[in-house]
């Protein structure tokens, strides 16, 4: 059975040390990482308001081993601001009881340990990483939604050697693709966009017989083409995801672009016409759920398929569901986050959830 995070839940570790896992696998400067910083802005409070300490742990990039180039201490900085509370940076060490220790002395009550990722054994799964984690900590909390589907230590096995909680964001990402999945309103419209084809099949797969149709735009859409025999030229495409879409080639729910907008031989987003076609098929829907913008928007004049659609998406009344980095960044530039039901933090997290995927960080707090 799950344990969700409260107020009451919490009561009986006042005073005590909570571990909060968190997912700050984010570059400062980019739009999305204000999204998943205010995400664990409110489980950080609670554990205040509790008479907390907090440490939290948290990956950045895919060091193989200890890299300035991906130290967390930035990021404390940028906490200290948003929560207006001094953060005490942990570095790299591996004397795991001498930190806990002074984080027993000291009169910090915000901890922030050094990228996992410095410590082979976090990728590695390892439980002998995981049981020193543990020593920083009385109980365990996890507010990584994002990093959830990755067996990592801090992730999959930490939560074997403390009590455990699943935290507020988690639940409401829970709750939200629950919802979608599970409770979502005819007609249901499913948009898949962004790079790489293969990533996203899971999703289409799990929707196909659910959802009322499929727009596919970006790589996907290529790849879709490029399966059916048409010429892309040199357009992005996804070799590997061509055997397994074989069989939903012909399927009349899978709506392809008619049109395109393109730079030379490449078609890098959709056309007027498709754009017309998918923003009135949006306007029906009541419930939408969207993953990977439909062009390369970071390129100016390939922007406006995605950012059409995007205001399209607010513009609905239903239940509309938005996640992956890239969409969320078109959200938040454009100002809707207020105006879509659920921007989910997760990008592979969310597409293995929507998969119908057991996530390993979900699936340990369960014990
Ligand atoms: C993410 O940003 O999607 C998560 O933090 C997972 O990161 P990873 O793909 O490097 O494990």
């Amino acid at each position: 059975m799950l344990r969700y995070m409260s107020a009451k839940n919490l009561k009986k570790w006042r005073g005590q040390i909570g571990l909060l896992r968190v997912d700050l696998n984010i570059e400062p400067s980019q739009e999305e990482s204000a999204y998943r910083l205010k995400a664990i802005l409110p489980a950080i409070k609670l554990l205040l308001k509790n008479k907390n300490k907090i440490v939290i742990l948290s990956h950045r990039g895919r060091p193989k081993w200890k890299d300035s180039k991906y130290s967390l201490s930035p990021l404390a900085k940028i906490l200290e601001k948003r929560l207006g509370q001094k953060i005490k940076f942990l570095p790299f060490g591996n004397n795991f009881r001498g930190l806990r220790r002074d984080i027993d002395l000291s009169k910090n009550k915000i901890f922030l340990l050094e990228n996992l990722r410095f410590w082979p054994g976090e990728a590695k799964n390892s439980p002998v990483f995981a049981k020193k984690l543990a020593i920083l900590g009385d109980f365990y909390v996890n507010e990584a939604f994002a990093a959830s589907h990755r067996k990592n230590a801090s992730i999959s096995v930490l939560p074997r050697f403390l009590p455990h909680y699943a935290g507020l964001s988690l639940a409401s990402e829970m709750k939200n693709l629950d919802l979608a999945m599970r409770k979502y309103k005819h007609p249901l419209t499913l948009i898949i966009g962004g790079a790489k084809a293969i990533d996203k099949l899971g999703v289409i797969k799990y929707f196909l017989n659910k959802a009322d149709r499929v727009l596919l735009g970006g790589g996907p859409a290529n790849t879709f083409f490029k399966a059916l025999g048409l010429d892309i030229r040199n357009s992005l495409f996804d070799p590997d995801a061509i055997p397994p879409i074989k069989k939903y080639l012909h399927n009349q729910k899978i709506i392809l672009p008619s049109d395109f907008r393109a730079n030379k031989d490449k078609i890098l987003d959709i056309g007027p016409r498709t754009t017309v076609e998918f923003i009135s098929l949006v306007k029906k829907s009541k419930t939408i759920i969207w993953n990977g913008p439909v062009g390369l928007f970071e390129k100016k004049g390939f922007e406006r398929g995605s950012y059409q659609l995007a205001k399209a998406v607010a513009r609905n009344r239903g239940f509309t569901l938005v996640g992956g980095g890239e969409t969320t960044t078109i959200i938040l530039k454009l100002g809707l986050e207020n105006k879509i039901k659920f921007v989910s933090t997760g990008g592979g997290a969310m597409l293995d959830y929507l998969s119908g995927k057991k996530l390993p960080g979900i699936e340990i707090l369960k014990r």
